[in-house]
């Protein structure tokens, strides 16, 4: 039977979260950790999954069920809701495929695989990357040879099946890789020349849940946060220049900037808080978190002199220093 495994890197934000949702510019980078999917095509017409980094051995179900939340609910009734969180995105993304692309979809099964070379809890886009892998996998395997932007339409739109709302930055990453300059819904995914960014990162030990920080930003004065939104798009246009000319101490600034408008939004925490304070005072030329907040990781970029002050600044604050390269290659073949 046919096999292909595919693997697609996970993600940081640098500039623009939460503005980007609402048709701001963001910059967002691909780093080297990633999330492997192998699909193979079956004889019996059965789809199951293993994702043991997301908690799923053995879960299976009919082709026919694809999407549908129970088993034994009737099709007309599909909904999503009760398919197991970890399996929900491969599950989605091939509902789609075989709904957009049944031209190439014979009868049989299909068996995935996903490994992934990051914790779930990082917010590196795990759940991204595997719908990338597997939009990517089906692509190839079944001949279909979608390009890139079809990838990316397929994968946002499973994204939006499943949360409702995002801009889809991180399944751009996830296909395009590199660092990019991105606009809601793929509007615009310009690449940007960039062959360093030395990134230091830091987890705060908190996962995030990247909806809840989105609803949560609703809940206040939607002036004042147009406002806040206006203001990060700015910066993001300054930044693009400063990334390009490698002007960390530009980048820096105006990440800083950014910190400030993101904990205007209130999505900051005293835990990230801590870090990034920790990792200013230690000599950094900016820090901000990444990604929606209440959680996960914060960014920084260092002087070369300052780099070690500024890890030990980050854990000395009770975060995990991740030792992750940024700008790396896009979704890819590994075998197949
Ligand atoms: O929590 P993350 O790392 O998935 O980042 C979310 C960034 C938002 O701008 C809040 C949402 C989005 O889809 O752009």
């Amino acid at each position: 039977m046919k096999t292909i495994t595919v693997s697609a890197p996970g993600k940081l934000m640098l500039l623009g979260e939460h503005a980007v949702v609402y048709g701001r510019p963001c910059i967002v980078t691909a780093v080297n950790q990633r999330m492997k999917a192998t699909v193979e095509l079956t004889d019996e017409p059965i789809f199951s999954l293993d994702a043991p980094d997301v908690q799923v051995t053995g879960y299976q179900k009919p082709m026919d069920q694809l999407g549908v939340g129970d088993p034994l609910t009737p099709l007309a009734q599909k909904d999503s809701t009760s398919i197991p969180k970890g399996a929900k995105f491969v599950e989605i993304a091939l509902y789609n495929f075989y709904n957009n692309y049944k031209g190439y979809t014979k009868k049989g099964g299909i068996r995935v695989t996903t490994k992934s070379e990051f914790s779930s809890q990082f917010g590196f886009g795990s759940s991204s990357a595997s719908t990338v892998c597997v939009i990517k996998a089906l692509s190839e395997i079944t001949g279909a040879n979608l390009d890139n932007k079809t990838v990316f339409d397929l994968s946002y739109k499973t994204v939006l099946d499943i949360q409702g709302k995002g801009s889809g930055f991180d399944v751009a990453a996830a296909i395009y890789g590199g660092t990019l300059y991105f606009k809601k819904g793929g509007e615009i995914i310009e690449p940007l020349n960039v062959d360093s960014l030395p990134l230091i990162v830091g987890y705060s030990g908190i996962k995030a849940d990247t909806v809840t920080l989105m609803n949560q930003v609703l809940e206040k004065d939607q002036l004042v946060v147009e406002g806040i939104y206006t203001d990060i798009g700015k910066l993001v246009e300054q930044a693009k220049p400063a990334l390009l000319n490698k002007d960390w101490a530009t980048l820096g600034k105006l990440m800083d900037d950014n910190q400030k408008l993101l904990s205007e939004l209130g999505v900051s925490i005293p835990k990230l808080d801590q870090m990034i304070s920790a990792a200013t005072n230690a000599g950094a030329y900016g820090v901000k978190l990444s990604g929606a907040g209440g959680g996960d990781c914060m960014i920084t970029l260092a002087p070369e002199d300052k780099i070690q002050a500024v890890k030990d600044g980050i854990a000395a604050a009770g975060g995990q220093v991740i030792e992750v390269g940024a700008n790396v290659e896009g979704v890819k073949v590994e075998n197949g």
